[in-house]
């Protein structure tokens, strides 16, 4: 038995298994598209501190930011198919892999705080959304908080009837197409990382986005006008590959759990200062005009969008929309 046993642990040895103090760490690359100065980007900073902390080096995380690895849709093929282990797409780019449901986040004005957002993530319905990436070998780990859009051109909008005729660069959303077609204007779908370039040139007149994404990519520098409108929001599903999550040691699985859990709570405690930050720092810049909208002309901006509703309903489902509104209710009553 016992020559058996240190015959064993030679062979183990000889393989290289001799245990994890010997072993390579294993290597999560962490892919996604905007600074690292941004809610997302000092999540994922987060995230690698403290899965790095809880593995005890077991486990390298490489975050690779500013889609300098991948950019929108590549990233998402290159998740399904391995050569990245973990990105954290926004919730309107999960159309083109077949699910429609995520779309639900972009109707506009659906949320009116992050308060509300936090009872539909948190509770069974973002569950079962999460649920649903697993047909396309993705496990959905968590939701990230950026904030809420504004819209930016180089004319001002102000009433509805300024958006007619102008190009915005979206997302690769069904309901956002339906948005900016509900204002007379003329979407088309363009990656994150090519944004500025597109601002800049004229190819697109202008966007929407958060505060700190505008900030962070510059764009308030190609951009004369920037309304507040809060019309819409931007989060993220942080995703893993499904076979490569399921595949990992128990423990090591339960630690990155953990660190993802608190790596949550940091970006949600902190999204809101990261957008209020930015804000502050273009308006201090001079660089675009912030228009601020009256209650007047913000109730003219919700009606000229009502459509969408009903355009969305077609595409993620009534029940859905329904669904999402009262669970979004219940927290205010
Ligand atoms: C966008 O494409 O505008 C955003 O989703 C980018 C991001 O990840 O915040």
């Amino acid at each position: 038995m016992r020559t058996f046993a240190i015959a064993a642990s030679v062979a183990a040895l000889a393989l290289g298994l001799a245990g994890p103090a010997n072993a390579d760490p294993i290597i999560i690359k962490f892919s996604h598209v905007v600074a690292t100065d941004t809610p997302k980007g000092k999540a994922s900073e987060k995230f690698k501190e403290l899965a790095e902390k809880y593995t005890g080096g077991k486990v390298k995380i490489e975050v690779y930011p500013n889609s300098s690895l991948y950019k929108d849709k590549e990233e998402l093929e290159a998740l399904q198919l391995g050569s990245v282990q973990m990105l954290a797409p926004s919730n309107s780019k999960f159309g083109p892999l077949g699910i429609r449901e995520f779309e639900v986040f972009d109707l506009p004005y659906i949320l009116p705080d992050l308060k509300t957002l936090r009872k539909v993530t948190e509770g069974p319905l973002g569950l079962r959304l999460l649920k649903l990436l697993d047909s396309k070998g993705i496990t959905g780990l968590a939701y990230w908080d950026n904030g809420f859009k504004q819209m930016s051109a180089n004319k001002k909008l102000v009433t509805p009837a300024d958006y007619q005729g102008v190009k915005f660069r979206i997302q690769s959303s069904r309901v956002l197409q339906a948005q900016f077609k509900a204002l007379g204007s003329l979407p088309q779908v363009m990656a994150f990382g090519e944004v500025y370039q597109a601002l800049q040139t004229g190819v697109v007149d202008g966007q929407e986005n958060t505060w700190s994404n505008i900030y962070t990519q510059k764009m308030h520098e190609v951009q004369k006008y920037i309304t507040e409108t809060n019309h819409g929001y931007i989060g993220y599903v942080v995703i893993v590959n499904k076979k490569f999550w399921d595949e990992l040691p128990a423990d090591i699985r339960d630690q990155l759990s953990k660190a993802m859990k608190e790596a949550t709570d940091f970006n949600n405690a902190q999204s809101q200062k990261e957008n209020d930050d930015a804000f502050a720092e273009i308006k201090k810049s001079g660089k675009s005009e912030i228009i601020k909208l009256t209650p007047e002309q913000d109730e003219a901006m919700r009606k000229a969008m009502e459509p969408v509703y009903k355009d969305a309903a077609s595409r993620v489902g009534q029940p859905l929309i329904d669904e999402f509104l009262k669970e979004s209710k219940s927290t205010t009553n």
